[in-house]
């Protein structure tokens, strides 16, 4: 790859950064694609994420992914916030266009298309979603539209019962809300087709962890982690050894980043190279 004054650039901000495979993926699918792009990480600390954006226009970058703890503060300083990220109130993604920056959410179409290019069809299922975090609200959201019953169970039980009200009122939808206590998820897994955890739970160094006692794991389940670091988490191996069809957090991850790369670059992008980058860099670590 050769910088030159001309190159486009794209990046990654968050605290912390130093784990992200953002500039590993991205660069890859630049280079295959023979675009002028080039991919760079920024440790930006919460108390500098306005400057930070605007520094985005000064510098004339092309575009960002926005990551922990950033993902609703940078909303405050966007021209124009996409309807889905504006309902869960979390941007992944910012597009500046002739200096006005727009903010997208791409974590849903991200899970959606892993669970599509598994074979999963969402009309007419239940969905069991672990999780009311940054990741599972955005995912929550694209998956309510698609299926046809979601129940939302989390740690912090508050957390469900908002997520939960805020699809109602925007799905006009029935969304259950529960606690993560094993009673409550066997209740709601009973008669659901798909499980996604969408919990940092079973992430390492904690990968001896699952969010669900692998009892209540059955071989007609769908079953997709979206913790990708393993690469095969412990509840992904309890669902295999139960006979279910289970979808993985790098494909979630390859989708959400690949959605990305489109907005800033309106190519389609080299998903088997962004893959394989992942996955050598992932067994790696
Ligand atoms: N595959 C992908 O493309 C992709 C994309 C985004 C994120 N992720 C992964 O998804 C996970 C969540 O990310 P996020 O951005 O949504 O994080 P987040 O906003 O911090 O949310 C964390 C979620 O995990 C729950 N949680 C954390 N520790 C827990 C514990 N010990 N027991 C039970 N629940 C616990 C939290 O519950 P409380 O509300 O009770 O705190 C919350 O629901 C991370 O592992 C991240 O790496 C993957």
């Amino acid at each position: 790859m050769i910088v030159t004054g001309k190159t486009r650039v794209c990046g990654v901000i968050g605290d912390p950064i130093e784990h992200t495979l953002s500039p590993i993926i991205h660069n890859a699918a630049f280079e295959a694609l023979n675009l002028d792009y080039v991919f760079l990480a920024f440790k930006v600390k919460s108390a500098w994420v306005e400057a930070a954006v605007n520094g985005m226009r000064a510098l004339n970058l092309r575009g960002l992914n926005v990551t922990m703890p950033h993902k609703s503060a940078v909303m405050n300083y966007l021209d124009r916030i996409d309807l889905s990220a504006q309902i869960v109130n979390s941007v992944n993604t910012i597009l500046n266009k002739e200096n006005l920056l727009f903010g997208f959410n791409t974590d849903g179409i991200g899970a959606l298309k892993a669970l599509k290019e598994n074979g999963v069809e969402l009309k007419g299922r239940k969905i069991l979603l672990l999780g009311a975090g940054g990741a599972a609200r955005a995912i929550a959201y694209t998956l309510a539209k698609e299926a046809d019953e979601l129940a939302v169970l989390n740690r912090t039980v508050k957390q469900a019962e908002g997520l939960a009200k805020l699809l109602e009122k925007s799905l006009s939808k029935k969304v259950v809300a529960g606690s993560l206590k094993p009673s409550d998820i066997q209740r709601n897994l009973q008669d659901s087709d798909i499980l996604v955890n969408a919990t940092s739970v079973g992430m390492s160094p904690n990968a001896e962890e699952s969010p669900v006692p692998p009892k209540l794991l059955r071989s007609n389940l769908a079953v997709m982690d979206i913790v990708y670091n393993p690469v095969e988490t412990k509840l992904a191996q309890d669902a295999k050894a139960a006979g279910a069809k289970v979808v993985s957090g790098v494909d979630m991850l390859i989708h959400q980043g690949a959605a990305s790369f489109e907005i800033w670059t309106g190519k389609s992008a080299p998903i088997e190279v962004m893959r394989k980058v992942a996955l050598k860099h992932l067994q790696k670590v």
